[in-house]
């Protein structure tokens, strides 16, 4: 298994206990849609999945993935870049998003200049944090291996550091032969009121 899987399958055992039944869950990059499957079937029957992807073929994939399992009616899929997350996610919702998940880089076996970008990653992430639910979960799955990747590692890394830690709780995991290069899982939990007290 690959380094990436090994992180996105941790990815996921981190994100599931922030779902249930009714949740709101957000993926801000679909590529092949594995991702939304996984947030659509844990927060079904009564959920909503809103996700987000700049390439058609992805939109399709993923709708196409949906659909089989049943789950396409929980789904609103925009064909838009994550950086227009404020903008196309209901304000009735904001605030309220259980999960948020982000896989940086290129879908495997496309085009490799339909690559995320810092810019656009870093306006996405910052308004991830103001949807984010209190107890809600934001994993990124960054990859400094190939061209551009390393510098957006590592601006993602810096947005991190910049987070009040009174106000979020978190961590980065490295594989299990970690190097330079070697893709890393940033996960930023929101403390409800309860874990602030605790920790003030
Ligand atoms: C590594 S893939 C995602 C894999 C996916 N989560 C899965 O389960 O298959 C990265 C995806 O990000 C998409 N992407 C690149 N820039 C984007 C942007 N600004 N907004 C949304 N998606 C973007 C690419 O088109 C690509 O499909």
């Amino acid at each position: 298994m690959s380094h990436a899987n090994s992180l996105l399958m941790q990815a996921h055992q981190r994100i599931r206990p922030h779902l249930f039944p009714g949740a709101i869950a957000i993926d801000a990059t679909l590529g092949n849609g594995y991702d939304s499957l996984f947030l659509a079937q844990h927060i079904a029957p009564t959920g909503k999945l809103y996700g987000f992807d700049i390439q058609p073929a992805a939109i399709l994939a993923t709708q196409t993935r949906l659909q089989a399992a049943q789950l396409a009616e929980l789904t609103e899929l925009f064909s838009e870049s994550h950086a227009q997350l404020a903008q196309l996610i209901p304000v009735s919702e904001h605030g309220k998003i259980q999960a948020i998940m982000f896989n940086l880089g290129y879908l495997p076996g496309a085009e490799k200049h339909l690559i995320t970008q810092t810019a656009s990653t870093l306006t996405a992430l910052a308004a991830s944090v103001n949807l984010l639910s209190t107890t809600g979960l934001l994993s990124i799955l960054a990859y400094p291996g190939h061209p551009g990747g390393a510098e957006e590692t590592q601006a993602v890394s810096d947005w991190i550091a910049q987070l009040p830690s009174t106000q979020f709780n978190c961590e980065v995991l490295l594989s299990t032969h970690p190097h330079a290069t070697a893709p890393r899982l940033f996960l930023v939990e929101k403390l409800a009121e309860n874990q602030l007290s605790a920790a003030a």
